[in-house]
């Protein structure tokens, strides 16, 4: 079944064409073009901005994929679409373009949830990988556990009760100066922090664990943000720094360092609680913080604790991508799940379940 699959729930506009059948799971093309430059003008994503960028670089996406696939459009079997969660103004770009698509084609048209399709990443990176199995995804937006019965049935053991990782990322990462996204650079600086602490060369910071200190598989991300930006503030008033001034490259490390093994901790504290409790053999990590070396590693080191199989997607496939939508749309149709004409972007998974309840698109 070749699938052209469309994403564009925040600031990349996407487009992957994908194989998938019983036995061949292959991704033709995959094209991103990214709005990451002009969002970082602002410091954060300007959904207005995101949505009049995607409008523009929509066709042109579309087309390099089409092209970069080697296929013809009647090749095309099924539209696949990300229509829930995300911003509203960039999804309905997408949802637009593919209901388009699918009519002028004459092929169905499958919605998919972007997280879901997040995990459906690893689906390319172990070609047997096949639900039951859990899946924690970190991303911009959420930080949660699932227990993946059926791959298209996700049930929320965990979530974050506030922030997301990945906004505490760049949060912090903007307060000491970063470019925004703050993520990757956040990473690198860890690595260097984590050298200097082996080497006894500097200290390590003490911030609150995200793990709820309660019998729930919940993380909360504020506090520990909050600590770390008043951290920063502080430092700066009592190095008579101005308010943006520029924070030593040691103190930037060691802040990282700290804040990062913060993270990783926390994260991995509740995986691990929620790979006992469910007693489940694989666990799939995904979404854009699942980028991160150093939560990397520590999720390989709680799994392999824990006998549990892991699988990673590699970092090209971690942020937002149409290769994953089209993995998580050949799942969906295998269930029988298609959209109608009425189809509509929705901000919240919640809305996006009643609505598809509603329009009886799930079966
Ligand atoms: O999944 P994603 O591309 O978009 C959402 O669905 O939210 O995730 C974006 C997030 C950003 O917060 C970014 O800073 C973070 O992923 N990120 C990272 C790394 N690479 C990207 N966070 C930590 N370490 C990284 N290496
Ligand atoms: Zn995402």
């Amino acid at each position: 079944m070749i699938i052209l699959a469309i994403e564009s729930s925040c600031d990349e506009t996407a487009c992957a064409v994908v194989e998938m059948d019983a036995d061949k799971r292959r991704i033709l093309s995959n094209t991103v073009a990214t709005q990451i430059a002009t969002h970082a003008l602002y410091g954060g994503v300007v959904p207005e901005i995101a949505s009049r960028a995607h409008i523009e670089a929509i066709s042109p996406v579309v087309r390099e994929s089409v092209a970069e696939a080697g296929i013809a459009m009647s090749d095309i079997d099924a539209v696949a679409v990300t229509y829930s969660p995300g911003l509203i103004g960039s999804l309905l770009v997408g949802v637009s373009f593919a209901k388009s698509l699918a009519y002028t084609l004459g092929v169905p048209l499958i919605p998919v949830d972007h997280i879901k399709a997040h995990t459906a990443a690893a689906y390319f990176v172990d070609e047997t990988l096949e639900a039951p199995f859990l899946s924690l995804v970190v991303s911009g937006g959420h930080t949660s556990i699932y227990d993946v019965r059926e791959p298209n049935c996700y049930e929320e053991i965990g979530s974050t009760r506030d922030d997301a990782a990945g906004e505490a990322f760049d949060k912090v990462g903007r307060v000491m100066g970063l470019t925004y996204p703050g993520g990757a650079a956040m990473d690198k600086l860890a690595a260097r922090g984590f050298e200097k602490m082996a080497a006894g060369e500097m200290e390590k910071i003490v911030f609150p664990s995200p793990a709820i200190n309660d019998d729930s598989l919940d993380y909360s991300f504020s506090g520990l943000k909050t600590a770390c930006i008043n951290y920063l503030h502080t430092y700066r008033q009592k190095n008579n720094i101005e308010d943006k001034g520029e924070i030593p490259e040691d103190e930037k490390m060691r802040i990282a360092a700290s804040f990062t093994e913060t993270v990783v901790r926390g994260i991995c504290q509740k995986l691990e609680k929620a790979l006992i409790e469910t007693g489940t053999k694989t666990l799939v990590m995904a979404g854009g913080v699942a980028a991160n070396s150093h939560l990397r590693r520590g999720v390989a080191e709680t799994c392999e604790k824990q006998g549990v199989k892991l699988c990673i997607p590699p970092i090209s496939l971690c942020g937002d991508n149409g290769a994953m939508v089209g993995a998580q749309a050949y799942y969906e149709a295998l269930s029988g799940v298609f959209a109608d004409e009425r189809l509509n972007a929705y901000a919240s998974g919640e809305a996006a379940e009643a609505a598809a309840e509603l329009m009886k698109f799930r079966k």
